[in-house]
């Protein structure tokens, strides 16, 4: 079969039959960079975040210009994902081949920026060489994933990481230099956090139990390194928070309460999530560990000769929150009625502008029998309307499943909102988009529409 040439960002790449599921809707989003734009909401968040871990001790190197194709090797290989993790299939992430994705999260370039650090062997030829010991990545990332208010196919990520080369302990001392160097590094971000306006209380999970650390690493570096990336991740989280109650107004002090939950990663050991207590509801924000010697290994660097941890943090589920956004799309719209709202350094909230109508549609089928075909996943369905409605739906939800008891068929029925966030729509322009989703469920999957 002879294949299409797909040009992203661009480059060229090979179409593969069995593999390409990336679409147009996809490839109109893949160079907003939303995230460099100083007065939008997911601009302004990266901004804050990256000045205040650089205010303790300028310790990490920004990337933010990265392309979002990478190999299968950085996205998942280089990390220890095993051969069945659920986020390799097609219905879960955007294959442009069998070689090349679009990243599922910005840790795709760990592995890459922990070779540019000097002190480590791939520093010499490294093309962006950096002597900072720590580095902070934002990028869009792309997920096949359900359609509604806080899901969006492409959202941005922030990767935080650092490290420490470890030294061995010489003549005369009393510890060896990157101990000395941790304890000195985990001061600074104390007495920081003790002079914020938001005071973190904390409730910590520092058991190690089902969460076990590598065995390479002493039980004082760990302790060292977990307390390192949890009171950075905290020093961000008052940050942000704070911004926000400045903005409403309020000066005073105020506390924020924030738990520690045991996670799992495969690049991570041990790992963690922080959640917030953020409008009566624990907000989860970001996942987190101290980071495995095998991605250490795949940057080149020699066995046990460094420690270390990343983080990895959602940047625009933080910021519709922050700037009280109530619908995702709203990221992606070209309103000036949206973006004259927001100013550079600001978290301000967001005024609706008008709430447009919406109407909903209707979808009912029955499922091909199992032996005709393969199952329908949802994300697939999700595609179809994705690709037809463009940023016109709201949300897809299911709203009633059953088997025919003679049959043994199988329907399901879903309900498509539309709405725009920026005009009327009309019901034709609606009637036509839904006869086209109909049309392509049958051609596609081969339901029998109700
Ligand atoms: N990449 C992870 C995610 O997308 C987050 C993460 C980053 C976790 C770094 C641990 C370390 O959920």
């Amino acid at each position: 079969q002879s294949s299409i040439p797909l040009k992203i960002n661009g480059k060229e790449y090979e179409s593969n039959p069995e593999y390409t599921n990336v679409s147009s809707t996809i490839l109109n989003l893949c160079d907003r960079s939303l995230h460099l734009k100083p007065s939008h909401p997911v601009g302004i968040l990266r901004q804050l975040i990256e000045d205040k871990l650089n205010s303790t001790d300028h310790a990490y190197t920004t990337y933010a210009n990265f392309k979002p194709v990478v190999t299968v090797e950085e996205n998942f290989d280089s990390l220890g994902f095993p051969e069945d993790h659920p986020g390799r299939s097609k219905s879960d992430t955007y294959y442009v081949n069998d070689k090349y994705l679009f990243r599922t999260h910005t840790s795709a370039h760990e592995m890459e920026c922990f070779s540019n650090i000097k002190g480590f062997p791939k520093y010499e030829q490294s093309k962006n060489p950096t002597e900072k010991p720590g580095f902070l990545i934002s990028a869009d990332v792309y997920r096949r994933d359900e359609i509604d208010r806080t899901h969006y196919p492409v959202f941005h990520q922030m990767e935080g990481a650092r490290v420490w080369k470890r030294t061995k302990i010489a003549n005369g001392e009393e510890e060896p230099q990157h101990i000395v160097s941790l304890r000195e590094d985990l001061q600074k971000l104390k007495d920081q956090l003790a002079n914020e306006k938001m005071q973190i209380v904390v409730e910590d999970d520092t058991s190690l139990e089902g969460n076990p650390k590598q065995s390479y690493m002493t039980d004082l570096e760990v302790e060292l390194c977990s307390q390192h990336l949890k009171r950075s991740i905290e020093l961000v989280v008052a940050q942000v928070f704070n911004k926000r109650l400045e903005s409403m107004g309020m000066e005073s002090v105020s506390n924020l309460k924030v738990r520690w939950i045991k996670a799992y990663f495969p690049w991570t050991a041990p790992s963690w999530e922080i959640e917030v207590w953020w409008q009566n509801d624990w907000l989860e924000l970001c996942g987190c560990g101290l980071v495995r010697e095998e991605v250490f290994k795949n940057a080149g660097y020699e066995p046990e000769s460094a420690v270390g941890w990343a983080f990895g943090l959602g940047l625009d589920r933080i910021a519709m929150l922050l700037f009280e956004i109530p619908d995702i799309r709203l990221f992606w719209t070209l309103d000036e009625r949206f973006h004259s709202q927001f100013k550079a350094g600001q978290i301000s909230s967001f005024k609706p502008y008008s709430k447009y109508p919406g109407t909903n549609r209707d979808v009912a089928f029955w499922l091909p029998e199992e032996k005709e075909c393969k199952p329908i996943h949802e994300n697939d369905l999700m595609e179809i309307v994705r690709n037809r409605a463009g940023d016109l739906v709201e949300s897809v939800k299911l709203i009633d499943s059953f088997v025919h008891p003679k049959t043994n068929r199988k329907s399901l029925c879903y309900r498509i909102n539309y709405q725009s966030m920026d005009r009327n729509i009309t019901n034709e322009e609606i009637n036509d988009i839904q006869k086209h989703v109909r049309e392509e469920l049958v051609q596609k999957f081969g339901v029998t529409l109700r």
